[in-house]
């Protein structure tokens, strides 16, 4: 990560800062301060604490395939050998719906959160948007493991990812993509490897935010309309449930409402208005 960041990170928050591990040698090794690190696990805060207070957290690894009967059950002593003296902020707060000031962050920094945690990532890169100060930068690193629950279309790969990141006012100032070791430890005899991305974005004036790019099956109404486009089923409304089930990934915008105008009086230029924006409003996730 030191590779793609240019130090001093200055004032710098850290949403979903878990064992704060990274956090301070953001301090440490890119002149990150102060330094604000949310999270919603009071665990991981628990043993950052005193970690970042000098002091060493005895922990048992018990991994699930041994390598020899002296691993299965491996005592490690956590932040021995690391000197106090990093000064961090644990704010145990939710990082979607952050308890601190607009506008005042030199950089904003999601390690391995990306994927995992918001529902809306265009919805939190404003939000990130508007918590750096002008000219503030965006500091990523994490991988594409997206949960089991989060729609199709909102699983994010890297190149959707970094559209996404300039559509909410960032300019991108360097990238790495790279196979990273994950969960590898001596005393197991497995371990997981991961495609990480890490970038740093800087923030540029809202002015110059550009709309994230329509999909081609609503720009173009002629285009199959994708059954994974739909991020959202189930709403209570009848025109959006006879919509959905329209829906089967060959019919088009023009499709569904041409069958829903044979049953209705209703003009089938208005229709497609409304078909259009009742599917532009399913294919956005939840937030
Ligand atoms: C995959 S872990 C990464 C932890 C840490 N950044 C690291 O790299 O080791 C994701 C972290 O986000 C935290 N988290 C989950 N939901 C959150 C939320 N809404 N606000 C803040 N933190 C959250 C979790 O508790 C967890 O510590």
């Amino acid at each position: 990560m030191a590779a793609v960041v240019r130090a001093p990170l200055r004032a710098t928050l850290v949403l979903g800062a878990g064992a704060a591990r990274l956090t301070r040698e953001l301090g440490v090794r890119l002149g990150a301060a102060p330094i604000v690190a949310l999270d919603v696990n009071p665990l991981p805060f628990l043993v950052a604490r005193k970690i970042l207070d000098g002091a060493t957290v005895e922990l048992t690894e018990l991994p699930s395939s041994p390598r020899t009967p002296d691993d299965a059950a491996v005592l490690r002593r956590l932040g021995e050998g690391l000197s106090p003296g990093v000064d961090v902020e644990l704010v145990l707060a939710d990082a979607l719906a952050p308890p601190v000031a607009r506008g005042v962050f030199d950089t904003v920094v999601t390690p391995w959160f990306l994927d995992q945690i918001p529902p809306d990532l265009p919805r939190l890169a404003s939000l990130i948007h508007e918590l750096l100060g002008p000219g503030g930068r965006w500091l990523s690193h994490g991988p594409f493991v997206y949960p089991r629950e989060r729609p199709m279309s909102a699983r994010y790969t890297e190149p959707e990812l970094l559209e996404l990141v300039k559509c909410a006012g960032f300019e991108l100032e360097a990238t790495d993509a790279r196979r990273l070791a994950f969960m590898e430890s001596p005393a197991c005899n497995q371990g997981r490897s991961e495609q990480v991305l890490t970038f740093v974005a800087r923030r540029i004036e809202s002015a110059r935010i550009a709309e994230p790019p329509e999909p081609p099956w609503l720009a173009d109404t002629s285009r199959p309309v994708p059954v994974e486009a739909l991020a959202r089923r189930g709403v209570d409304h009848p025109f959006f449930t006879a919509v959905t089930a329209l829906v089967d990934g060959a019919r088009s915008i023009d499709d569904i409402t041409a069958v829903i105008a044979a049953t209705q009086a209703i003009p089938a230029e208005a229709l497609r208005v409304a078909v259009r924006a009742c599917l532009a409003d399913l294919a956005r996730p939840a937030g």
